[in-house]
Formats: C-alpha cells, sequence, structure tokens
C-alpha cells in the first residue's frame, strides 16, 4: 500500500468513527518556548488536552509534522529519522481505553478500512504499576479481547509512560509492536520479547497515552478533570512495516532517493545516502515553516542538518553539485504537495534558502576539512570554517580521535564574551555572532592596541574587551587619563592603517613560538600548544599587529570604514576603558 493511502485511511478512519481531521500545525510551536519544534502530534493540543475546548469537538485525528534531533546521531540505522508525520487520534474527554484499544487494533488488522497487518504478528506492552500509578489491568483486559494473553507485556514507566517533557499532560500507555521478521517470532516470553524490541527485530509502531495526569517540574500534581486519549504512530515507520521493508528508507518516502544518490556516487555508502536523504527532507520542511539557518535556536538545528547533510553529500561523491541535492528536493516536493502544500513555497523560491545555506558551508568546506585532518583546534573550525562542533565530534569519532569539549567551551565562552553574544545559548545550540559588523570591529580592536601601544608605550597591554554589533569597547592596563592629543593621535593611527589596505593573515603556530615573536596574548586565559595568531601587516611584510586569536577578521582593512573614538575613561585601578566605533 502506498504511503499516500496508508495516510488517507488513516484519517478516514476516524473520520467515520467521529473525528474532525484537522491539519497539521506549523513545525514550529507557536505559543511554546519550551520546544524548538513540535515533536510529537500532541503537542500543539496540550491546552485542549488540559481542559480547553477545541473548536473542532472532542475526537479529532490529523497527520502533524513532528521533528526530534535527540535521535540525530542514529539517522542511518533503520528507523530514526529527525523529520517524520504523526498520525493520531484524539479524544478531549469523550471516549477512553475501550474504543481507542478496539479501533487501534481494527486499524491495523482490518483489510477494507485498515492496513491489513497480520494479527499473529502483534504484540502489545501495558504499564506496570509503580507508586505514581497502578498497573494497568484495565488495559490488559481490553487487549485480551483481541490477542492472546501472553503477547501482553507489563513493562515499567520507562517503557510505558508518557509525557511530553517535565510539565504537562501525562499518563500510562499501551504500546504496539509488529514484528518484522521473514519467519515469524511467535510466542515469546517476557524477556525474549524485551530482547527482540532492543534488537530491533520487533518495532513499536504506535502508542496511546491514557492521559490522565497533570505534571509540574517532573511531579504529578493532580488527576485532570477530564480523561483524554492521546496517540502517535510514526507514518514511515508503519509505512515501513506496510510495505514488508525492513529500514524506512526503503519506502517510497526514500526508496527513488536513495537510488538517485547511488547513481550519482563515485564512493557510496548507505548510511551517507540515508543521511543526506534525511537531513534535507527536514531541512526543506523546516524551510517551508520559514526557519531560516541562524546561529541559535530552530535556525541553527537547521544549519547542522544541511551542514552535516552536505559533508555527507560530498563523502558519496566530491563532484556531487547542488544541482543533484536539488532533484532529489524535487522528489519530495511532489510526493508531499498534496498532503502539505506549503511546500510548494520551498520549490517557488527556488529552495534558495537551503541552496545558500550550502553554499555558504561549502566555501569553507574542503580547506575545514583539510584543517580537521591536520588536527585543528574545534574552536578554529567552528569560528573560522563554520562546522558545527556537533560535527568535529562526529567526524573525530569516525577517526577515532578525542576532542577536548571542555576547552572548546571555554575558548567558545571567553569568543562568546568578546563578541557579546550568549554563552549560554551556544550550548543550547547556537553560536556565537558573527555578523560583519562585529567581525570588522574586532578587527579594528587589534588596531586599536596596536595603535595604544604606539602612542602610550609597550606597557600598555589589553585588559577586557567587549564587542556588540554597534561599538567595541576595551579595556587595558594604563595609570592615567590619555591627553585629549593621545586620543586624536591613536584615532589616526587607526585610520592610517584603515586607509593603508593592510591584510589580515592568520597563521597558525606552536604556542611558545607566538610567545617568542612577542604575540600579544589576553591576560589570563589558558593557551593551548598550537594558536592561531591574527597578523595584520602592510605590504613589506612589517607586522601592526599580531595577537592570539579564534579570529573571525575581515581579510583586509580597508573593509572597516572610519574608525571613531569615542569615550576613555577611568575602568579600575590602573585600567582604563575605550569605547570606538565604525562610521
Ligand atoms: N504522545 C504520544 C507519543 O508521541 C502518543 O508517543
Amino acid at each position: 500500500m502506498h504511503s499516500e493511502e496508508i495516510r488517507s485511511r488513516f484519517l478516514a478512519f476516524y473520520e467515520k468513527r467521529g473525528h474532525a481531521v484537522i491539519p497539521s500545525a506549523p513545525l514550529v510551536p507557536l505559543n511554546d518556548p519550551s520546544v524548538l519544534f513540535n515533536t510529537a502530534g500532541m503537542q500543539p493540543l496540550v491546552p485542549y488536552l488540559l481542559g480547553q475546548k477545541h473548536p473542532a469537538g472532542t475526537r479529532l485525528a490529523n497527520s502533524q509534522k513532528c521533528v526530534r534531533t535527540v535521535d540525530i546521531d542514529e539517522v542511518g540505522d533503520n528507523r530514526h529519522l529527525t523529520f517524520f508525520e504523526m498520525l493520531g487520534n484524539w479524544s478531549l474527554g469523550d471516549y477512553f481505553k475501550e474504543e481507542a484499544i478496539k479501533w487501534s487494533y481494527e486499524f491495523l488488522t482490518s483489510k477494507e478500512e485498515g492496513l491489513g497487518l497480520d494479527p499473529s504478528r502483534i504484540y502489545v506492552t501495558v504499564f506496570a504499576g509503580d507508586e505514581v500509578a497502578p498497573r494497568d489491568d484495565e488495559a490488559a483486559a481490553i487487549w485480551k479481547k483481541y490477542m492472546p494473553e501472553h503477547r501482553v507485556y507489563y513493562l515499567p514507566a520507562k517503557n510505558n509512560w508518557w509525557s511530553p517533557g517535565d510539565n504537562g499532560p501525562c499518563g500510562p500507555d499501551t504500546e504496539i509492536f509488529y514484528d518484522i521478521n521473514p519467519s515469524p517470532l511467535g510466542d515469546m516470553t517476557h524477556d525474549q520479547f524485551v530482547a527482540a524490541d532492543d534488537a530491533g527485530r520487533v518495532v513499536e509502531v504506535w502508542n496511546n497515552v491514557f492521559m490522565m495526569y497533570e505534571a509540574k517540574d517532573k511531579k504529578i500534581v493532580g488527576t485532570l478533570e477530564k480523561k483524554n486519549i492521546d496517540t502517535g504512530m510514526g507514518l514511515e515507520r508503519i509505512v515501513m512495516v506496510s510495505q514488508k521493508v525492513t529500514t524506512v528508507f526503503e519506502t517510497d518516502f526514500f526508496a527513488p532517493v536513495i537510488e538517485m544518490l547511488k547513481k550519482k556516487s563515485t564512493t557510496y555508502s548507505d548510511v551517507s545516502a540515508k543521511i543526506v536523504a534525511d537531513h534535507f527532507r527536514t531541512a526543506l520542511f523546516m524551510s517551508a515553516d520559514g526557519v531560516v539557518p541562524a546561529h541559535k535556536d530552530a535556525g541553527y538545528i537547521m544549519r547542522r542538518l544541511i551542514r552535516r547533510g552536505w559533508t555527507h553529500a560530498r563523502n558519496l561523491s566530491e563532484t556531487l553539485v547542488v544541482d543533484d541535492l536539488t532533484e532529489m528536493l524535487e522528489y519530495f516536493v511532489s510526493i508531499y504537495k498534496g498532503t502539505y502544500p506549503e511546500i510548494a513555497t520551498v520549490k517557488a523560491s527556488g529552495y534558495r534558502v537551503i541552496l545558500a545555506e550550502i553554499e555558504k558551508f561549502g566555501k569553507t568546506l574542503a580547506q575545514g576539512l583539510k584543517e580537521f585532518e591536520r588536527g585543528e583546534d574545534p574552536f578554529i573550525l567552528a569560528t573560522t570554517y563554520g562546522f558545527p562542533i556537533e560535527l568535529t565530534l562526529e567526524l573525530a569519532k569516525e577517526k577515532g580521535r578525542t576532542v577536548d569539549l571542555e576547552d572548546f567551551k571555554m575558548k567558545m565562552a571567553e569568543h562568546s564574551k568578546l563578541s557579546q553574544t550568549s554563552s549560554a545559548g551556544m550550548f543550547k545550540g547556537g553560536l556565537a555572532n558573527h555578523n560583519e559588523k562585529t567581525v570588522r570591529l574586532h578587527t579594528a580592536h587589534h588596531l586599536l592596541l596596536a595603535a595604544l601601544q604606539e602612542v602610550l608605550g609597550k606597557g600598555v597591554k589589553q585588559r577586557g574587551s567587549n564587542i556588540t554589533e554597534e561599538r567595541l569597547r576595551m579595556d587595558f592596563s594604563f595609570e592615567r587619563k590619555m591627553t585629549d592629543e593621545e586620543k586624536k593621535r591613536a584615532e589616526d593611527i587607526v585610520n592610517a592603517q584603515i586607509e593603508a589596505g593592510l591584510t589580515v593573515v592568520r597563521r597558525e603556530m606552536p604556542r611558545d613560538e607566538a610567545e617568542k615573536i612577542g604575540a600579544e596574548m589576553e591576560f589570563g586565559v589558558k593557551y593551548p600548544d598550537v594558536v592561531s595568531v591574527y597578523f595584520i601587516e602592510d605590504q613589506n611584510g612589517k607586522h601592526i599587529s599580531k595577537e592570539f586569536c579564534g579570529g573571525p577578521h575581515v581579510s583586509n582593512t580597508k573593509e572597516l570604514g572610519h574608525f571613531k573614538l569615542q569615550k576613555e575613561e577611568a575602568s579600575s585601578q590602573g585600567v582604563r576603558r575605550i569605547k570606538a566605533v565604525l562610521e
């Protein structure tokens, strides 16, 4: 059965049983800052599950677009995807366990209205009970009407309790599994079943949650006024089961794309092909809902997917080009536009957002990979070559190398302080702010330090810095107020160097060598054995400035514009502070 028919059969089945079919909410939740993307069909419905009246009634069904990136590292196995559709039916204080279980069973097994799956391959689990809620004998008793008692397994909360997070509606659930092996597994003991699940020999296809409680900060704070049903069935997975294939990538969602990638590959890798197909499909859906690659939040996830996807695309073939990817995106558009018309907007814009991100990354990818091979610092890979740390970690794992994550975080935090971006944001998924304005100010910062040393003497050392889009701020060691004349001279020197069009180059060298040549270091910072030093030099190679620095910087000082010193004041004992801008 084709995927489109499976989706429409599901919706028709529940419509016939009094459910209003509602459209998918956008991938990015409108009013829920606690998640970046909808990760389950119930998420956009939380207010209704907590008691608010839904305009379409008390029985709903839909196919919801979802993104789960906790599984990102598992993409490439048989089951994990970053984007998926979740089929769901809801009862908002209407029917409960009896009908929910009956209909699930009927939909899976009915040849006329459902999928016609083999009942003897179905297994189910129910909640075993704990100090929070009792064993779900009720659900088990209902299941026994449809299947042998020994195929109903009791499992703990870890498996059979569902909540969308630490807060919200929650309750025990029952999960339905299907045996996908050529020769059936038949009857299994409890332990055999658990082992088969762990080994992926049975796949979970559907979850029915009996929502009766509300949680706050991980604790149950009460029972819901009305009991609800929340179910979720991953479409790609049920299509896989129904089409009798063993990976989602062999279903009609992906098979033609994998085939195409195989044809275009010179060094085909199954895992890379799956990652490419998965990540670009997800990026397409994100783009359709208005997400654009960015340095934090949803945009950062999108950036990561595109960059990881493109790295794997180049793994397949170094000559694979953007046009080849466009062909793949075309296929996805063709199969989804009927269900999700917003996809057509991405096509209409010529996949601009996705391709622009590839182009941006593509320019530095080859060089970045080379630097990675040479053992370049992950901090430099992130800031100069645009490698999200997750990508570096993955590459390192492939090569059996270790990455000093603490060191990376420390440098990133220092760097964020410098460009005044949120370091907290970084570790939630964002990268430091590298827009043009801050990059220009960063280079001006180096020129200013050199100019101050020329005017006030070599004893001037940087003691702190902070850069926003609007201005730079530098703290430096100096005992007294600067005179107007000194300020003017420093300003003039910086402007003369901007006008001279000096080149800015980054060189890597052992730390002790950089110290020997007198490169400026930031006070109190611990540097690695091999460091990155930025040189600003004239045509004759004379160094105007040399500083230990991760960058990024402009490549020529001409890009800076006009430098203006705005303020010079005391910061603390023996430390002065300058604020300056570029106009
Ligand atoms: N909310 C349940 C899940 O996502 C159905 O598994």
